[in-house]
C-alpha cells in the first residue's frame, strides 16, 4: 500500500492512530448534557483546526505555482561554470511560483500589480532560486526603503484598506519610481493570464567562468504563449466574478496538457564594461536596453507539472535570492544585497527553521550536507552522524572553492547613495517607455494613471506625483494633469 493510501483509506483515526467510533456526535455526561473533556478526537481535532494556517507571506501572498524542466539550448559555459547550465540538451527541474504582490492570501488575480516570477532550478549542485518579477525594473533601489514602500501599498493603518494618498505619496516622493510605475499603468499591468507574461531576474547577476572570469547578467524569460493582458475594465469585472481567474488557468491548461513555455534569454556585460557603462548596471530602477546588450538566448523553460496539494507545495515553499550554485552569485545591487537577508529570515518566521527539509524546498538532484541540526519539526534525518566539522569519521568537508568571484571596493563605509553614470537619472528611461508606447497605449497609461491619483486627497500630492511624469515627458505630464483635473472636476 502506497503512504498516500495508508493515510487515506481505512477506518478513521485519531492523530495517534486509534480508531474513531463517532464522527458525528460529540461525547456528553448524559443525553443532552455538557460535553466531556475526555472525547479526545473533539478536542485534538477543534486544535487542529484553528492551527491549519501559517503565517501568509508578507508580499506575494497571493500565488499559484508548478513544477517544469529548463533545457539548456545554448552552450554558455564561457560565461559560467553552472553544471546545469554545462551543457547543450541538458534538463533541469524546476518549480515557478507565480503571485501578486500586495493583495492579501485571498484576494483576486486580476488586478493591476507585478506578478511575482520565482523560479526554483532543482540543480545537481543545489537548488538555485531566480525570484524574480514580471517586470524588468522595480520601484526603489535600496533595500532600506522596501517596508516603507510596501506599508504604503498595503493596507493604512486607520482605515484597514488601501488608500490612495499614501501610494502617491511614496511615489511622489520617491521620483525613482517613475520608470516602474511608467510600466506597471500601461497595458501589461494586468495580464490576462499567468502564461500570456513574460518573467525577470531584474536585478543584475553574477555568472563566472572556469577560468575565473565574471560576467554581469540579466535573464528575461519570454512567453511563448504571446503578450495578453486585460484592460482596467476587462479585469475589474473578472476579479469580482473570479477571484481565482490566474490560478485556475495555469491549472487547467497543465491539466489539458497544454503545457505553457518561455524562451529563456540573457543580457551579458564583461565585468570591466560596468564601471564605465552609461547607466549604473547594479541599479534596479533602470534596464540595460537591448541595443548596449543584445539578448541572447539559452533555453526553454516549460511548466508541465501540477502541485498536489496546495498548501504543502505552494504555501510551503521557500525562494530566496541568496540560493545560488557554484558560477553564480550576487551583484552589488543594494536591493538585491537586501534581498539575500530579507528571504531566509522570513522562511524562517514563517515556515520554520527546517522549511528547506519540505519536499518542494529540498534539493532533487543532490543531498544538502549540513551539520545544522534539530529544531522544530526535525526529522532525524542524520541519525547518529557526527554534527560538526572538521571530524575525523568521513563527515562532509568543506571544498575551498567559492561559488562566485569577489568585486573590488574602495571608499569609506557610510549611508551612501549607489554611483549615479553618465546617463543616470530618474527619469530618462521612463520617458523612453512612454515615448515608445503607441497613441492607444499612451491614451489608456493616462486613464489608467489619472482614474487612480484622481482619488489621492492632497493637492500637493497628487502635484509631485504627476510632475514626475511631466520630468520623464513633457506630453506626459501635461495629458496626465489634464485627464487628472478633468476627473476631479
Ligand atoms: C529589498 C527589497 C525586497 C525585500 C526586502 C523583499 C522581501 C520579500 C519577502 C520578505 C518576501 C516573502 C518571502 C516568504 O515569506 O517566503 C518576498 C517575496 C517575494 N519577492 Fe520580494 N522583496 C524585495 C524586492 C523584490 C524584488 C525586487 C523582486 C523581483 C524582482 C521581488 C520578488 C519577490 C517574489 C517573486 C516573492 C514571492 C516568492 C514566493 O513565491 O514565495 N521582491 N519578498
Amino acid at each position: 500500500m502506497t503512504l498516500e493510501a495508508h493515510v487515506t483509506q481505512g477506518p478513521l483515526t485519531t492523530e495517534a492512530g486509534a480508531p474513531v467510533a463517532d464522527n458525528q456526535n460529540s461525547a456528553t455526561a448524559g443525553a443532552g448534557g455538557p460535553v466531556l473533556i475526555q472525547d479526545q478526537s473533539l478536542l485534538e481535532k477543534l486544535a487542529h483546526f484553528n492551527r491549519e494556517r501559517i503565517p501568509e507571506r508578507i508580499v506575494h501572498a497571493r500565488g499559484a505555482g508548478a513544477y517544469g524542466t529548463f533545457t539548456l539550448t545554448r552552450d554558455v559555459s564561457q560565461w559560467t561554470r553552472a553544471a546545469f547550465l554545462s551543457e547543450v540538451g541538458k534538463e533541469t527541474e524546476t518549480f515557478l511560483r507565480f503571485s501578486t504582490v500586495a493583495g492579501n492570501l485571498g484576494s483576486a488575480d486580476a488586478v493591476r500589480d507585478p506578478r511575482g516570477f520565482a523560479l526554483k532550478f532543482y540543480t545537481e549542485e543545489g537548488n538555485y532560486d531566480l525570484v524574480g518579477n514580471n517586470t524588468p525594473v522595480f520601484f526603489i533601489k535600496d533595500a532600506i526603503k522596501f517596508p516603507d514602500f510596501i506599508h504604503t501599498q498595503k493596507r493604512d493603518p486607520y482605515t484597514g484598506s488601501q488608500e490612495a494618498d499614501n501610494v502617491w505619496d511614496f511615489w511622489g516622493l520617491s521620483p525613482e519610481s517613475t520608470h516602474q510605475v511608467t510600466w506597471l499603468f500601461g497595458d501589461r499591468g494586468i495580464p490576462a493570464t499567468l502564461r500570456h507574461m513574460n518573467g525577470y531576474g531584474s536585478h543584475t547577476y553574477q555568472w563566472n567562468n572556469e577560468a575565473g572570469e565574471v560576467f554581469w547578467v540579466k535573464y528575461h524569460f519570454k512567453t511563448d504563449q504571446g503578450i495578453k493582458n486585460l484592460t482596467q475594465d476587462e479585469a475589474n469585472k473578472l476579479a469580482g466574478e473570479d477571484p481565482d481567474s490566474h490560478q485556475r488557468d495555469l491549472r487547467e491548461a497543465i491539466e489539458r496538457g497544454d503545457f505553457p513555455s518561455w524562451t529563456v534569454q540573457v543580457q551579458i556585460m564583461p565585468e570591466a564594461d560596468a564601471a564605465t557603462y552609461r547607466f549604473n548596471p547594479f541599479d534596479l530602477t533602470k534596464v540595460w536596453p537591448h541595443a548596449d546588450y543584445p539578448p541572447i538566448e539559452i533555453g526553454k523553460l516549460e511548466l508541465n507539472r501540477n502541485p498536489e496539494n496546495i498548501f504543502a507545495e505552494v504555501e510551503q515553499s521557500i525562494f530566496s535570492p541568496a540560493h545560488f550554485v557554484p558560477g553564480i552569485g550576487p551583484s552589488p545591487d543594494k536591493m538585491l544585497q537586501g534581498r539575500l537577508f530579507a528571504y531566509g529570515d522570513a522562511h524562517r518566521y514563517r515556515v520554520g527553521i527546517n522549511a528547506d527539509h519540505l519536499p518542494v524546498n529540498r534539493p532533487h538532484a543532490t543531498e544538502a550536507r549540513t551539520n545544522s541540526r534539530d529544531g522544530y519539526l526535525y526529522d532525524g534525518r542524520h541519525k547518529g552522524a557526527k554534527n560538526y566539522e572538521p571530524n575525523s569519521f568521513g563527515g562532509p568537508s568543506q571544498t575551498d572553492r567559492p561559488l562566485w568571484q569577489g568585486t573590488s571596493v574602495t571608499g569609506v563605509t557610510g549611508s551612501t547613495t549607489a554611483p549615479v553614470h553618465a546617463e543616470d537619472n530618474d527619469f530618462v528611461q521612463a520617458g523612453n517607455l512612454y515615448r515608445l508606447y503607441s497613441e492607444d497605449e499612451k491614451s489608456r497609461l493616462i486613464d489608467n494613471l489619472a482614474g487612480f491619483i484622481a482619488k489621492v486627497s492632497r493637492e500637493d500630492i497628487a502635484d509631485r506625483a504627476i510632475n514626475n511624469f511631466r520630468q520623464a515627458d513633457d506630453d506626459f505630464g501635461k495629458r496626465l494633469e489634464a485627464a487628472v483635473q478633468a476627473l476631479r472636476g
